[in-house]
């Protein structure tokens, strides 16, 4: 069960919680108050701010300080967040205020109900701002116990209600209604990237993909190994043929009232990638797991598209295959044929998300849809250049540069990459149409670009987000991102599509 989230625009006094929430700016001279906090502050008579410098709170992101309230208000803990310094203009940005309710959430387990007063930092909280705490609120309060045998029923658990502290309750309903459909989409690619491969195999990818689409009202359809011999899926064949689990493909199809747009979104689904033949090191293969968290974001953004009823038509076109070594798997040398007629010198099976994209692409593109979104953890190249947390996104400059522009909204870091003419040279074959893979590694991520751009049609706006860093969390949580899956780039995508509509 997701946590509850509702408003309450009732004084602080009559808001009963084991914790409640405030945020601090980080001052050049010790933690600076806000209005939340000053609102607690009085209910302790003054002296909220003098413990909190005592106990060493600088107001640094990430940073949380609990301290007992010594039966001073209807709350036994406040736990103080540090929200880093206030912007040039003042007042905290909604990425700050999201990122500081998730650590605060994070840092919460134990206490079932959670009073918060992040809405009120920097102002009034308008809608975007209770989105912000809300998101941050549910999203830090994740846990994947799934494979947690003798779980203590008494143990620390992350919150399971929270109430955000704003002006206007009625104001706030919307917003919170958005809040719990987004949570719940990122929560569901969590959950499809924490489940590991040996359970999630492509077949059950594809099972659990068109479960939630139906479940949100969109029809399904999954294309099985004789399906896509029979569909020219030459590309997502070839990677599945190494693995004794046979390879899908689901499609999953909204159509919106009032459709403004037609979207095609189109996901990597490798449910575990060993490299095949051309296989990876063993040192950190088991990241691998994570190889299908572009497939589960288009999945989820596919439900989410319908739980909105956003006025779009909409198809998510995943491919699913696991890209493993044996005695069927294909070779490097090969020579795959793909739906569309192009053909590809396969020199490295480990370059295998782009071999089942180029398929899935040139399905999506037979819907003539207005515009295309791809999304995969497609390089490693993408982590050399832009790090774990920053997203690559290549495509037609348009599109690309919308997909950047909702990030700054949604919060997840992404930045434009171009797609230089000399580098699609790289992927030039003597014997085919192109290698899948080339031969130097200068600029991996823009030749992986290059290779999915033979698939998009001419003139079709399209975009392509390299998330092999961002859609799974090796490190410590930060803000409101778990270890392991993210759930990037669902809120990007959703961003992108609202945009679309209204555009
Ligand atoms: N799934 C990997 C990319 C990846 C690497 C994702 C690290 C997340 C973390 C992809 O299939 C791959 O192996 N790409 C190769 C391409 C190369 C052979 C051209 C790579 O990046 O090394
Ligand atoms: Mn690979
Ligand atoms: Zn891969």
């Amino acid at each position: 069960m997701p946590p509850t989230i509702t408003a309450t625009d009732r004084p602080l006094e009559k808001t009963p919680a084991d914790a409640v929430v405030v945020g601090i700016g980080k001052g050049t001279s010790g933690p600076l108050p806000t209005p939340g906090a000053e609102a607690v502050d009085r209910l302790l008579g003054g002296r909220l701010l003098s413990a909190l410098a005592d106990l060493g709170a600088r107001g640094a992101p990430d940073e949380v300080t609990r301290l007992s309230t010594l039966g001073q208000g209807p709350f036994p803990v406040v736990a103080a967040v540090g929200l880093g310094a206030p912007e040039p203009t003042g007042g905290y940005s909604p990425e700050a205020v999201r990122r500081a309710a998730g650590a605060a959430s994070r840092a919460l387990s134990g206490r079932g109900s959670v009073v918060t007063l992040l809405a009120a930092v920097g102002g009034a909280p308008d809608a975007e701002r209770v989105h912000a705490v809300g998101e941050g609120s549910l999203l830090g309060a994740y846990e994947f116990t799934a494979y947690k045998s003798d779980l203590p029923a008494d143990r620390p658990a992350p919150p399971t209600e929270f109430t955000v502290v704003v002006p206007d309750a009625g104001a706030a309903k919307a917003p919170l209604a958005r809040v719990r459909a987004v949570t719940e989409a990122v929560a569901l690619v969590r959950d499809l990237v924490n489940t590991p491969p040996n359970d999630l195999h492509p077949a059950e990818l594809a099972a659990r993909g068109a479960e939630a689409g139906k479940a949100a009202g969109l029809s399904a359809e999954i294309l099985d190994e004789d399906d896509l011999a029979a569909g020219g899926y030459g590309g997502v064949l070839a990677v599945g043929s190494g693995s004794a689990r046979g390879p899908r493909l689901l499609r999953l199809t909204y159509s919106g009232r009032k459709a403004r747009r037609k979207v095609a979104l189109v996901g990597k689904g490798i449910t575990f990638d060993s490299g095949g033949l051309s296989i990876k090191p063993a040192a950190n293969m088991h990241h691998m797991t994570s190889d299908m968290a572009g497939a589960a974001a288009v999945i989820a953004t596919a439900c989410l598209v319908a739980r909105l009823g956003l006025p779009v038509e909409l198809t998510a076109t995943v491919p699913m295959a696991e890209n493993l070594p044996s005695g069927s798997a294909y070779r490097p040398a090969d020579v795959v044929t793909f739906r569309n007629g192009k053909k590809a010198e396969i020199t490295n099976t480990d370059a295998e998300g782009r071999v089942v994209l180029a398929d899935a692409i040139a399905r999506a593109a037979e819907d003539s849809p207005d515009v295309l979104l791809e999304t995969s953890t497609l390089t490693g190249a993408q982590l050399v250049a832009l790090g774990s947390r920053t997203a690559g996104v290549m495509g037609s400059d348009d599109l690309r540069d919308a997909v950047v522009a909702a990030s700054r909204r949604s919060g997840e870091p992404m930045w434009p990459m171009p797609m230089p003419e000399e580098l699609r040279r790289g992927i030039d074959s003597p014997i085919a149409d192109f290698v899948n893979a080339n031969a130097d590694r200068m600029g991996g991520m823009l030749v992986g670009a290059h290779f999915l751009a033979e698939f998009v049609p001419a003139g079709l706006p399209w975009a392509h987000i390299d998330i092999a860093g961002p859609s799974y969390n090796t490190g410590a949580p930060w803000g409101y991102t778990p270890k392991g899956g993210t759930g990037v780039p669902v809120r990007t995508l959703l961003a992108t599509i609202e945009d679309l509509i209204a555009g």
